[in-house]
């Protein structure tokens, strides 16, 4: 889905650009440009940005304790 019309970005675009080492909304901002022009999409961009850096937060905390440590 296109979150940002002015720039053509898409929420895709977002969260891959946070998986290939974005880890804030203004680091989106500046590598895609989104908001950049009207500014209408910053809230659904930060919304996206929000979930996508608390996905990649909770995943890196179960790496973080494998199961075998996991306290029966
Ligand atoms: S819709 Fe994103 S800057 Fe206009």
């Amino acid at each position: 889905m296109y979150v940002c019309l002015c720039e053509g970005v898409t929420d895709g675009q977002i969260r891959d650009a946070i998986y290939e080492g974005c880890c804030s909304y203004r680091d989106v901002r500046e590598t895609l440009g989104v908001a950049s022009q009207c500014g209408k999409c910053a809230c659904l961009a930060k919304q996206v940005v929000r979930e996508t850096l608390s996905e990649v937060q909770s995943s890196q905390d179960a790496l973080a304790y494998p199961t075998s440590f996991v306290a029966a």
